[in-house]
């Protein structure tokens, strides 16, 4: 069997077994529980956070137009994929329906370890295997800046997922093949590349849409920003590694600033919330997520 064929059938056998050793091994593992107590958020840096993120793009109200300027964060919006449909729960600071009984450190364990505040494995449809490297700071930032948005009473809707993917505990596996701390590009990179993949293999998440995916749904980091054909009617998700993009850095920093080609063109599908959040960020910061992306390998 071939590795990924062999996993599957191992996440299947698990999840109908059901307990076991298992999944002791992989059970979720939080933050310790003062690992944030010394730290302050700024909620101005903190909507900085939030827009390099993305959160805006999937937790808004479904019939919302901007993530660039949604501040709203009620949920619903649906991600079908070949496991189930997903639904985007609320975030906003409703005490009830939303995050408003949540500690700093209860954000940090769902963004950045995939724990959910019951101790639960959160679903990778949230991005944590990207977020996994967001700083405690970046995190206590964008906490103090969730707080200050609108609070709203919309109750979350269940996920509707087949099994054995409907349970929680066998995200365990999934975690332990495809959740990785270290960084993908590596090698000799100036203080600006850093700074650039920082924000484009973790907070901006380019990965999960530009990187191919295996049959279970990891990113394969072998071919990493490579570009995804069009399938089942999708449009394409074009390849970002020097080989492909042969826009300058100038281009590419402007595009994520204004939505605009080299030839003209403007941004669509998908991107176009990307480009509406980026937009907000600073010019350093897009000159170092095209400086990175001058450093990611080109397609094998
Ligand atoms: C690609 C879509 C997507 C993006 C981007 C995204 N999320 Fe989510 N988020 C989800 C989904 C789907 C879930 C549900 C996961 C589950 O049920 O296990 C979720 C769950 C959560 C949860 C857990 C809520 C709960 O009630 O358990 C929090 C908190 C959260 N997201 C915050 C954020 C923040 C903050 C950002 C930006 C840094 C963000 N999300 C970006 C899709 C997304
Ligand atoms: C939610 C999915 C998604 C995410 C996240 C995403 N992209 Fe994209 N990106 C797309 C799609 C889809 C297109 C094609 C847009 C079009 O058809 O106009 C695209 C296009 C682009 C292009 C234009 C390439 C070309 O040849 O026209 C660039 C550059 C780009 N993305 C960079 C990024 C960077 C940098 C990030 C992370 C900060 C990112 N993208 C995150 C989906 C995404």
């Amino acid at each position: 069997m071939r590795p990924l064929h062999k996993a599957l059938a191992l996440l299947v056998v698990l999840g109908g077994a059901g307990t076991g050793a298992a999944f002791y091994l992989t059970r979720p593992e939080p933050f310790s529980p003062d690992a944030m107590a010394n730290l302050q958020g700024n909620a101005e840096q903190g909507a900085q956070v939030f827009r390099a993120g993305g959160c805006a793009s999937c937790h808004m109200a479904p019939d919302a137009a901007n993530a660039g300027l949604a501040v709203e964060m009620p949920g619903g919006i649906a991600f079908a994929s070949e496991f189930g449909t997903f639904y985007a729960p609320n975030i906003s600071p409703d005490p009830v329906q939303g995050i408003g009984g949540w500690s700093a450190l209860d954000l940090a364990n769902a963004m950045v370890r995939g724990v959910g505040r019951s101790g639960e494995h959160l679903y990778p449809a949230f991005p944590y295997a990207s977020y996994r490297n967001t700083t405690l700071q970046d995190v206590a930032d964008l906490y103090a800046y969730l707080l200050t948005l609108p609070p709203d009473p919309t109750p979350n809707r269940a996920h509707e997922l087949s099994f054995p993917f409907n349970l929680r505990a066998t995200l365990g596996f999934w975690k332990l093949l495809f959740v990785k701390d270290d960084w993908v590009v590596t090698g000799d990179l100036s203080e600006v590349e850093e700074r650039g993949r920082y924000l484009a293999e973790g907070l901006g998440h380019c990965a999960e849409c530009h990187t191919p995916r295996n049959i279970l749904g990891g990113m394969e980091r072998d071919a990493w920003l490579t570009g995804v054909p069009g399938l089942l009617g999708k449009s394409d998700v074009p390849g970002l590694t020097p080989d492909q993009l042969q826009w300058s850095e100038i281009d590419i920093a402007y595009y994520l600033r204004s939505g605009s080609t080299p030839d003209f063109d403007s941004v669509g599908g998908e991107m176009v919330d990307v480009v509406e959040n980026f937009a907000h960020l600073s010019n350093d910061d897009r000159n170092a997520v095209a400086a990175y992306l001058k450093r990611v390998p080109a397609r094998k």
